[in-house]
């Protein structure tokens, strides 16, 4: 017996369902807040990957899906949106439009971690990008949008927020890290990444490293005067959108490409995988993948997390929807042409597919959670007629079959 690998899942209808509203949910509000939707390849070159998430994060060091393909490319199905979307922006030259570009995507992402409730070997991401807005009002735009989806869906989080400051005053805190970090017992890992890129430690679970890192200095006596004020004025925004936040020092988050603002929504209520979503400025980017330099910041929400968190706004509505058609020949042919009209003018309508019983076709009605029945037997056909039932009261109705389709069209939970 085959299974789906490990770390991925058959969505089967109910929780596809689910998963569907979660996207609609999405479109409609990146939408409202002026994003085009954008789709890019599930798979890029793995060196988009390599460069644009960094080659010291363990994505790209543990958990990347790469492969050669027959033209002995390296390939990578893609572990995140980012550097897919900024490739797509360099190659179609978007940058030439009227700034800012403004794009989201909903979709999966693969990263080979262990898997445990709440992570997966492929998960799905919604994100938005915010390309060409250097100012901190497009931090506070991202970050209220990312804010308002947890809202709608009835889901507490906890804003986390911190500056990581710009390449320039970046130098100073590195110093400072690898000297303290020198004295510290640190994992092979991050012994290994102390000097390439001491930043990756402040993001090392071991829960050794976290406890060296307790006195660890932290960028916010280092930011230069600029990061300083954009720091502040993204503070600002929020404070004014009524939006509340923690500040946290040590979030560097876990890709290389952001500079100044970082941020993650987080949860209490899904033990170690806290995360529900993140996000930040990624100044560098653009032109780190060959662009011209473009500021840009963005986020991403994990839809599996939010999904296991079981929104209230996702509660199965107990409502019953759609109508059954119970027919039978020789009338079935007939009656089947109608349900076909009915649902060529917008009606939720299903019959009986494998010649049973009429008692049974109103079993199914029911299982179906049918809200109506309509009946259309040979005696009906006969005399011109059909009888709509109510499934929730069990009240019946004639109806001349001139008449069907106009009515049912117009009943409460046909469409
Ligand atoms: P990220 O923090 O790596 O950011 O991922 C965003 C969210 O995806 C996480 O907060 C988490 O909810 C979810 N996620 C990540 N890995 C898994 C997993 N294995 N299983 C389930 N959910 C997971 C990014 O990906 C950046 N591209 C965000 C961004 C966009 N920054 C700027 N623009």
């Amino acid at each position: 017996m085959y299974r789906a690998p490990r770390g991925t899942r058959d969505f089967l209808p109910e929780q596809a369902e689910r998963f569907r509203r979660l996207e609609d949910l999405a479109a409609l509000l990146a939408q409202q807040y002026g994003y085009g939707e954008i789709r890019t390849p599930i798979f890029e070159l793995s060196e988009l990957f390599q460069r644009g998430v960094g080659e010291d994060t363990d994505i790209v060091e543990k958990e990347m899906y790469s492969f050669s393909d027959r033209g002995q490319r390296s390939l990578t199905l893609r572990p995140e949106g980012t550097a897919g979307a900024v490739r797509a922006f360099v190659q179609h030259k978007l940058y030439n439009e009227a700034m800012p570009g403004k794009y989201f995507y909903f979709g999966p992402m693969f990263r080979y971690e262990k898997p445990q409730a709440g992570r997966y070997r492929q998960l799905w991401q919604f994100g938005v990008e915010l390309l060409g807005a250097e100012g901190p009002r497009a931090d506070v735009e991202v970050i209220a949008l990312g804010w308002q989806y947890y809202q709608e869906l009835g889901i507490k989080t906890r804003l986390v927020l911190n500056s990581i400051g710009c390449p320039h005053c970046r130098q100073e805190y590195r110093k400072a890290l690898i000297a303290y970090l020198e004295e510290r017992e640190l994992c092979q890992l991050c012994s290994d990444r102390l000097h390439r890129n001491p930043m990756r430690v402040l993001d090392c679970k071991n829960s050794q490293c976290q406890e060296e890192l307790e006195e660890a200095p932290l960028i916010d006596q280092y930011l230069c005067g600029e990061c300083r004020e954009h720091f502040q004025r993204v503070q600002e925004g929020l404070d004014q959108l009524g939006i509340p936040y923690d500040l946290d020092g040590r979030l560097v988050r876990g890709l290389d490409y952001y500079t100044r603002t970082t941020f993650e929504y987080k949860t209490d209520e899904l033990g170690s995988q806290d995360a529900l979503g993140g996000g930040g400025r990624y100044d560098g980017l653009v032109e780190l993948l060959g662009g011209p330099a473009t500021p840009a910041v963005g986020l991403a929400l994990g839809i599996d997390r939010i999904e296991l968190m079981n929104p209230p706004a996702l509660q199965a509505q107990e409502q019953r929807r759609g109508i059954w058609l119970v027919t039978m020949d020789p009338a079935a042919g007939q009656a089947i042409a109608l349900a076909q009209e009915l649902r060529q003018g917008g009606a939720r309508i299903q019959y009986d597919l494998m010649e049973r019983k009429f008692r049974a076709q109103f079993k199914q009605a029911d299982r179906n959670n049918c809200r109506w029945a309509l009946v259309i037997g040979p005696d009906d056909l006969e005399q011109g007629k059909a009888v709509l039932r109510d499934l929730v009261t069990g009240e019946q109705q004639e109806l001349s079959l001139d008449i069907v389709t106009e009515t049912v069209l117009n009943l409460e939970g046909a469409k």
